[in-house]
């Protein structure tokens, strides 16, 4: 059957928000961008075409792409952008996803507002392992600059510093009533009582960890990065950027009207927040005389590490039998990969506004990633040597305590290098993420492309090799491709190695990946005709 094609046109276009109007970068002149609806298993085509005037690239986040890395869009990893005036067909491969999940822009900060939902329905005629919903509510959480986001990124590299925090959060594009000129075009969603509605949440912010809930109503998360989970109740949720989760909303409450809100979490030592709180309404469309002020949901407070851990940490996927047998076993190669945020020395004649006067940076196992000038997928592909190294290390985990204070200073200054790791086609691959004390405990979202993968144990300060994994979940770990690696603690997470290509990947903090938190993975072809990376789509943007 002919692939079905869908148009996204990127291109600039004007916004008004907090009282004033603003050109931003946008697909198709929306934001958020338009929403993809597929069902699992199908493959589509999207031609991206680039009307603005910066460089672009566009990136299906969690869509494995077996055996495709050509069309997965991490920028001078996977591919050379798509220059003004020119496009790209990407091939979108859905294979094992149902649910939720997203696309958004994977060049310069232009995510900000280059994004939109993907949701992915059971094959046609299957069932939902829950209640049929009422209806679908993509719920987008975001960030909204002032000014324009170039300018922001470029006085964040400059200052060597902390980039300026957002004026506004969203919810699906709109700040929200407690923001001024915001109250008329806040997102009112109507229920109607008795039925349930499937909010596919998405948090597309740069930089934070959200809290969200609805006044009065709890929220049933069934599924997570599009994959069902056990039923699990809750009256709020926390969600990392990148992350996605599937909330069911019962409309069982007194009619009336009620707020929803996300707040951001900041798990950062020292940050003083003034709880900056994102709106939207719940409306009954049931007749009632409405209160004179709605009720909001009671979300934790902004540095309430265990709220949000423990809401990540207790998700479980469902169908047990079937992800027992899945979760690697018999592990290949164990990576310990710490995770740091770090200082540089401030290159003489500038001033850099980090700690000490110094830069701020950010490095795995030590090595602040350098993004190449061409991309890592066509130099491995073609053999062009001296772009990346394939040494990204594994650290041993017991050496030091990396969670107290006073690492010693071969690990408070990273080296600079674009270093891949290579993994044997097929090899069970154990992940052990390390938060160090560096600089400033916080909490990272790390992400995977081209991959899902079992959340296998976390836990607060150093992992130790010998007890640790006796605690394990082999069972029904959650099954994600963005995990929160807690604050000065570990997370363990399982893969085979079964998609052959080269995978991003990285923390989903805007500002920690410009810093260097990422890595490459390289996943070799195997023997068998199905085992190997596809060729190279015609029509590759130009490096
Ligand atoms: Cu959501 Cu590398 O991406
Ligand atoms: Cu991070």
């Amino acid at each position: 059957a002919e692939l079905r094609r869908f148009r996204f046109v990127v291109k600039e276009a004007s916004y008004k928000r907090l009282c004033e109007e603003k050109r931003i970068l946008t697909v198709n002149g929306k934001f958020p961008g338009p929403t993809l609806k597929v069902h699992r298993g199908e493959t589509i085509v999207v031609d991206v075409f680039n009307r603005g005037k910066y460089n672009i690239t566009i990136h299906w986040h969690g869509v494995r792409q077996p055996r495709n890395p050509w069309t997965d869009g991490p920028e001078y990893i996977t591919q050379c952008p798509i220059q003004p005036g020119s496009s790209f067909s990407q091939k979108v491969i859905f294979s094992k996803e149902e649910g939720t999940l997203w696309w958004h822009a994977h060049s310069g900060w232009f995510r900000t507002t280059v994004h939109g939902a993907i949701i992915i329905y059971p094959k046609p005629g299957a069932p939902y392992p829950f209640t049929n919903p009422h209806a679908d509510v993509p719920i987008i959480l975001g960030e909204w600059w002032k000014e324009d986001i170039v300018k922001i990124r470029q006085d964040f590299l400059e200052s060597g510093g902390q980039p300026r925090d957002s004026d506004a959060y969203t919810i699906n594009g709109q700040p929200g009533d407690l923001y001024p000129c915001s109250k008329q075009s806040m997102l009112k969603l109507e229920v109607k009582h008795g039925q349930t509605y499937l909010l596919r949440i998405i948090n597309a912010a740069l930089n934070e960890i959200l809290f969200f809930g609805v006044a009065k109503h709890s929220l049933t998360v069934v599924g997570a990065d599009a994959c069902y989970t056990k039923p699990f109740t809750t009256p709020y949720i926390a969600i990392a950027p990148g992350q996605t989760m599937d909330c069911l909303l019962n409309a069982d409450q007194q009619p009336d009207r009620y707020y929803m809100a996300a707040r951001a979490y900041l798990s950062g030592a020292g940050v003083d927040f003034d709880h900056t709180t994102t709106t939207a309404m719940v409306h009954y469309a049931d007749p009632y005389w409405p209160s004179p002020s709605p009720d909001m949901p009671k979300l934790p407070d902004f540095n309430d590490t265990s709220a949000a851990l423990n809401c990540s940490y207790s998700i479980r996927s469902l169908n047990s039998q079937w992800h027992s047998v899945l979760v690697p076993k018999v592990i290949t190669e164990r990576i310990f990969t710490t995770i740091s945020v770090n200082t540089l020395p401030c290159p003489a004649n500038e001033t850099c506004e980090g700690p000490d006067g110094r830069r701020l940076a950010a490095s795995l196992n030590n090595i602040s990633f350098v993004t190449p000038h061409i991309d890592v997928l066509e130099a491995y592909f073609y053999q062009i040597s001296g772009v990346f190294g394939q040494r990204f290390p594994s650290f041993p985990p017991t050496v030091f305590n990396y969670t107290a204070d006073g690492l010693p200073v071969e690990l408070q200054i990273p080296r600079k290098g674009t270093q891949a790791r290579v993994l044997r086609f097929n090899s069970n691959i154990e992940m052990v993420f390390q938060g160090t004390n560096l600089v400033a405990g916080i909490d990272h979202p790390m992400h995977l492309h081209g991959f899902s993968f079992y959340v296998v144990g976390w836990g607060f300060g150093n992992f130790d090799a010998q007890k640790d994994p006796l605690n394990y979940n082999l069972d029904d770990p959650q099954l994600r491709n963005t995990i929160i690696v807690p604050k000065n603690g570990w997370a363990a997470i399982r893969f085979k190695a079964d998609n052959p290509g080269v995978w991003f990947m990285h923390c989903h903090f805007e500002r920690h990946m410009t810093w260097g938190m990422e890595t490459v993975f390289i996943v070799r072809s195997g023997r068998g005709p199905t085992q190997r990376v596809l060729p190279p789509p015609p029509d590759m943007p130009p490096c």
